[in-house]
């Protein structure tokens, strides 16, 4: 079952972040660390250019988000990882990966990749750098990103990278905006974003746009409140904000979980949860979400499962 579940009554129009508290880890592993690892480093190796970019001059935000992931990663799971620190010489040492590194902090000639890629290879988070007034995406490493790029989005302001879904939810998106402005350095929060796909691959950068669509295309005839349990992934983002104290910099970091709908749906209250909110969702967001070609027959697999599920537990 997947650790975070972010169905509720309804519909949340609100950004839905909340503070990331001293024991709330900035980065988790899990039990796909190692094949997710492997993947991420294999399409970094086959197309280095289009999982990270990064535009010059943010040296000292990659070298922040370097040290706050691995003292994250150390902090959390102890078991994993250690890193010894002797004034600027750090020895990090991956025990999941079986690898170690030794680098001078801050000095990138002691690194074979600039900070940001390095670090992104160590976790199964995509990790995004935002900097300035917009603020404006200045450098990621995005594997694993939800139908968009950093080809179509580096460079551009907060406000433009959400062009599909601005006018979708306009509040939430201005509340965005000036928590972005403003979040303090020390108070870092997170949120969950949800979705549901037709696959459970977790790369779904906008190169692979074209080939679901055609899979979905194939799909949805078969589809029906008996199957489509089966089929379908609940896909869910813990995304984490942090402000960086030394360059004022903006980390996003988001955690991809999924799994089947069917493994979701273990009782009726899930069920309901699920058909509550596709049920309150502006048809808008929902066509954005990719969601509207498999509606009907998603909503009475739910109702079905609901009954089924309550049937079971009444006997
Ligand atoms: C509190 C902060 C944020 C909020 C409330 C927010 C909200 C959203 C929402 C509602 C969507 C539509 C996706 C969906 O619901 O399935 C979205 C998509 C997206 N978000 Fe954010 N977001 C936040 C932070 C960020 C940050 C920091 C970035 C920086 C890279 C970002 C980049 C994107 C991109 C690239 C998309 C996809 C847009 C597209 O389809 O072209 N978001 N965001």
């Amino acid at each position: 079952m997947l650790r975070y579940f972010p169905f509720q009554q309804q519909f949340n129009d609100k950004m839905g972040t909340m503070p990331l508290l001293p024991a709330d880890p900035l980065v988790e592993a899990d039990e796909h660390y190692v094949s997710e690892l492997a993947l991420k480093r294999r399409l970094l190796t086959e197309l280095p250019d289009y999982y990270f970019q990064a535009l010059p001059g943010y040296h000292t935000a990659q070298w922040e988000v370097l040290a706050l992931v691995l003292e994250s990663l150390v902090q959390n799971y102890p078991e994993h990882f250690c890193l010894t620190q002797t004034v600027d010489h750090w020895h990090w040492q991956n025990h999941l990966l079986n690898e170690e590194a030794v680098f001078t902090f801050g000095d990138a000639a002691t690194l074979p990749l600039e900070p940001l890629d390095w670090v992104g290879r160590q976790v199964q988070e995509d990790l995004l750098l935002l900097a300035g007034d917009a603020p404006n995406l200045v450098a990621g490493q995005l594997c694993f990103g939800n139908g968009w790029s950093l080809n179509e989005k580096l460079g551009l302001s907060f406000w433009q990278l959400h062009g599909p879904v601005t006018s979708v939810v306009q509040p939430m998106m201005q509340a965005a905006q000036k928590l972005m402005e403003r979040l303090p350095a020390g108070r870092p929060v997170c949120r969950l974003n949800w979705s549901i796909k037709i696959t459970d691959q977790p790369d779904l950068t906008s190169r692979h746009t074209a080939a679901l669509n055609q899979q979905l295309a194939h799909l949805l005839p078969e589809l029906n409140p008996d199957n489509i349990g089966q089929h379908l992934f609940v896909r869910i983002e813990r995304q984490t904000l942090t402000r960086l104290p030394h360059s004022g910099a903006v980390l996003f970091g988001i955690h991809t979980y999924q799994n089947r709908l069917a493994h979701e749906i273990i009782d009726p209250e899930r069920a309901l949860r699920i058909r509550q909110v596709l049920s309150t969702t502006p048809p808008a967001m929902l066509d954005y979400k990719g969601i509207i070609p498999f509606l009907e027959p998603l909503l009475a697999y739910l109702q079905l499962s609901e009954r089924k599920l309550s049937e079971k537990s009444i006997h």
